[in-house]
């Protein structure tokens, strides 16, 4: 219950945390933006003018803003950096593991492949362990829908080769991009595949009412596949598509976990606010839900905000928001030895906090 003697901002980010869904060209910070403005020889406030939404657009406006960002982290220099900023932003944020996630993209006139792409993810991930920050991070190869069932098998085949080449740096797989376009149906073949290869999948699913193609992959990988679903936030409102009661249920009897993104939905408007949050649906039935950022800078959020956010509207205190910190690790993709560390580091801040008995 809520504890009044402590202030739950400050609390929230001293609380060691997991974050799972975080796509790297939505992960900027404006200060970020600002280097590589005056880096680039740019004026700075045309650059960052826009790139961050304010108040609550429709999904559709949020994709049209992906695509400006495309067209600025589009070098190697700034992907390399990028990825190094977001990093250490998390580490400020004692975010103490990281899944951060990207989509590989070819882009001929910069002379980027999708393979130098991920590499280039890569060397960055390591140059951050080599400088000894305090979090440990691991990659997905994200999967965007509107390239189709060709370009996502591309996706797999690398994502397999450098989860090989980098001992499990890389771990699994992201299935994103515009919901309106395509069927995730037609990419069940290539989920299967993936997950035969020992890759884990995180897939973008009910993000908006799409009832028949959110049960097929259900259906056809809660079996086979060790995977997560990213926003989830239809799966359970079967009132508005009445016959689409087993969704839910195959939620449940698999404990697929819910990557929950709680600033993120409000401005893309398919949430209107914290309290009415499929958060507190899924963790009231204590079923695995992890609050991420999505983009925090997309977004203009940090994961301590979405912590702070859910706190105080569902009257956490301290004790409540450790034991939820603690049951988050479950849901990583990362192995028991990974796990097992994680935990101790939250341990021992809450014996730090005086919170025993966890
Ligand atoms: P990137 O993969 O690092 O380029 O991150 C941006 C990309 O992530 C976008 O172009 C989308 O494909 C995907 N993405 C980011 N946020 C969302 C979301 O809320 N829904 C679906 N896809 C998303
Ligand atoms: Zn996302």
């Amino acid at each position: 219950m809520a504890d009044g003697s402590i202030n739950i901002d400050d609390f929230c980010h001293r609380l060691p945390k997991v974050e799972l869904h975080a796509h790297l060209n939505t992960s900027y910070s404006m200060k970020f933006l600002r280097e590589l403005a005056r880096h680039n020889g740019i004026a700075e406030e045309d650059f960052v003018q826009d790139l961050c939404l304010k108040e609550a657009k429709p999904l559709d406006e949020g994709f049209a803003l992906f695509v400006r960002l495309h067209q600025i982290f589009k070098t190697e220099e700034a992907i390399y950096r990028l990825t190094c900023s977001v990093i250490k932003e998390f580490a400020e944020d004692n975010v103490k593991y990281l899944e951060l996630r990207s989509t590989p993209k070819m882009i001929p006139e910069t002379g980027m492949t999708r393979d130098l792409y991920m590499q280039t993810m890569v060397r960055a991930v390591k140059d951050c362990e080599k400088e000894g920050l305090d979090i440990t991070v691991r990659l997905l190869v994200s999967i965007d829908r509107r390239h189709g069932v060709e370009v996502a098998r591309i996706a797999v085949d690398l994502a397999d080769k450098l989860m090989q080449s980098t001992q499990g740096l890389v771990l699994g797989v992201d299935f994103s991009g515009d919901p309106k376009v395509g069927d995730a149906t037609d990419f069940i073949p290539v989920f299967l595949d993936a997950a035969k290869r020992g890759l884990k999948l995180s897939l973008h699913l009910a993000e908006i009412p799409l009832y028949e193609e959110t049960k097929n992959v259900l259906q056809a990988c809660c079996r086979s596949c060790t995977m997560r679903i990213g926003h989830g936030t239809f799966l359970h409102r079967y009132d508005l598509g009445k016959g689409h009661e087993e969704m839910e249920d195959i939620v449940l009897q698999w404990k697929i976990p819910i990557e929950a993104c709680v600033t993120s939905n409000i401005l893309s408007k398919t949430v209107d606010c914290p309290g009415t949050h499929h958060f507190h649906y899924w963790h009231s039935k204590q079923h695995p839900v992890i609050l991420c950022t999505d983009g925090k800078g997309a977004f203009g959020c940090s994961l301590t905000d979405e912590y702070s956010k859910v706190a105080k509207e569902f009257g956490f205190g301290k004790r409540d928001l450790l034991a939820y910190a603690l049951s988050t690790v479950d849901s990583i993709f990362e192995g028991d030895q990974v796990k097992q560390r994680l935990r101790e580091t939250m341990r021992v801040f809450g014996q730090k906090e005086s919170i025993n008995g966890l």
